[in-house]
């Protein structure tokens, strides 16, 4: 039996899976087949500009803020203190999760993304013309703003009615001092506060019964030796600290950021996910990327489409020193490599970066991969042989088996497992 599946059929375990890139690598469906195994699945982080893409029977399921649990019934899916709830999509997926006959539990300090803050980050990035970050537009920075200014709205709010919600809205000048943000940012139609609390007072009735406390579950189930799968959101190079600034997202991606949140400190395997390659979408450096044929090939042969935005992803070749820096930084224990059906017959050979260069020299490899660090290195690659035919994870051909034990010894990280198609099954163990 293989290392993950050994812990899959004991009692009693913690797995964390982390994106070990800039997100995008998959992890939803690595997910959905650990909560095969799992009683209880765990969003961490982020909100809803996550989009895990599932593909159950043919039916395409594109799931943004509960944790991907909620497509297997009798799970119990909690949602942290750290993510930061759209509630439009929040309710949508809770009807989803019903359906399936999946439990729910949120926190009640998580923040609320509303309308303003999507506003906000709108405006920001249209003011920055060239230099915006390329958000997802879905508000996250501003509401994790709310988080660490120890203001705004919580679910909790949505329990005390009306009266509750108008009193964190307007607590401490909190609703003027957005709205002299928004004019700044020469927002129009922005939302008169008693919008504001009709609109979050709506959502209520689905949402209230799914309160409760989630780190008292999660220290009772860990007792009890139920089996937990925790599900990262985003990936650690997009790291609120450890990516590079300011082209991050606003939240912490790495097993560290996990732990803070929930309470979780022990994990069987902290399982990092990677693509055979590297997508990334938004502004930032990005060493191994490729502005030709073979990067538009990747695009189509990968359908890298973002599943929130529709934006067109940028690719280019695997980055393992971005890849091991990933790993080191994140906490990771093992890898899962996705997507390796897209290198199928490649037609150039199949490049990995293997080190970078600044002004000639090789650059060290413990070095943090700072925006500058990134924007100034030269990759250098190795070229690996593509591989043909039909294969599956019990008659890997030999190309693929040296690709993989490269990555390894790059990481430090042995693969676990790898997945090859979008459907559940294109999936082993190694
Ligand atoms: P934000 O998280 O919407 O503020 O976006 C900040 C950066 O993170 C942008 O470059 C986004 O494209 C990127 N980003 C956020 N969420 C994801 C994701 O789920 N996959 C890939 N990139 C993401």
């Amino acid at each position: 039996m293989t290392r993950l599946e050994h812990i899959l059929h004991r009692n009693g375990w913690t797995l964390a899976v982390l994106g070990a890139q800039w997100g995008d690598e998959g992890k939803g469906k690595i997910v959905d087949r650990l909560a095969e195994h799992a009683d209880i699945v765990v969003r961490f982080g982020g909100g809803a500009n996550a989009g895990h893409t599932l593909v159950i029977n043919g039916e395409r399921h594109v799931i943004h803020l509960l944790p991907s649990g909620i497509v297997r019934a009798g799970r119990t899916n909690i949602v942290g203190p750290a993510v930061v709830c759209d509630l439009e999509v929040l309710v949508r997926e809770l009807s989803l999760a019903n359906q399936s006959h999946a439990q729910v539990i949120l926190d009640p300090a998580a923040v609320i993304v509303h309308p303003l803050h999507k506003l906000i980050d709108d405006g920001r990035e249209i003011r920055s013309g060239n230099s915006a970050l390329g958000t997802t537009r879905r508000g996250i920075g501003p509401a994790y703003e709310d988080l660490a200014a120890r203001r705004g709205l919580r679910l909790a709010d949505l329990a005390g009615g009306r009266n509750a919600i108008r009193h964190a809205l307007e607590h401490n000048g909190y609703w003027q001092e957005k709205q002299a943000l928004a004019n700044a940012l020469k927002i129009d139609n922005l939302p008169s506060l008693q919008h504001m609390v009709d609109w979050a007072h709506e959502f209520s009735d689905q949402i209230v019964p799914h309160l409760g406390d989630t780190r008292a579950y999660l220290a009772r189930a860990v007792a009890e030796k139920k089996r937990i799968v925790c599900e990262g959101a985003q990936g650690i190079m997009l790291d609120v600290f450890h990516g590079q600034q300011p082209f991050t997202t606003s939240s912490g991606c790495t097993v560290g950021a996990l732990s803070a949140s929930t309470g979780l400190y022990h994990f069987d395997a902290v399982i990092g996910v990677t693509k055979a390659y590297t997508t990334r979408v938004g502004a930032g450096p990005f060493p191994t990327e490729l502005k030709n044929h073979a990067g538009e090939q990747l695009r189509e042969r990968g359908r890298e489409i973002g599943a929130t935005t529709g934006r067109s992803r940028s690719c280019g070749w695997l980055d393992l020193p971005a890849l091991r820096y990933a790993c080191r930084i994140g906490g990771i224990t093992d890898l899962i490599m996705t997507k390796l059906d897209i290198l199928n017959d490649f037609p150039v050979g199949i490049h990995v970066c293997t080190g970078y260069r600044v002004q000639g020299e090789e650059l060290n490899p413990l070095t943090t991969l700072t925006r500058d660090t990134l924007e100034s290195v030269e990759a250098h690659y190795e070229v690996f042989p593509s591989w043909s035919g039909h294969w599956t994870g019990t008659s890997l051909p030999r190309p693929i088996v040296n690709y993989l034990k490269r990555v390894a010894e790059a990481t430090q990280c042995l693969i676990r497992a790898i997945s090859y198609g979008a459907e559940r099954n294109d999936f082993c163990f190694l």
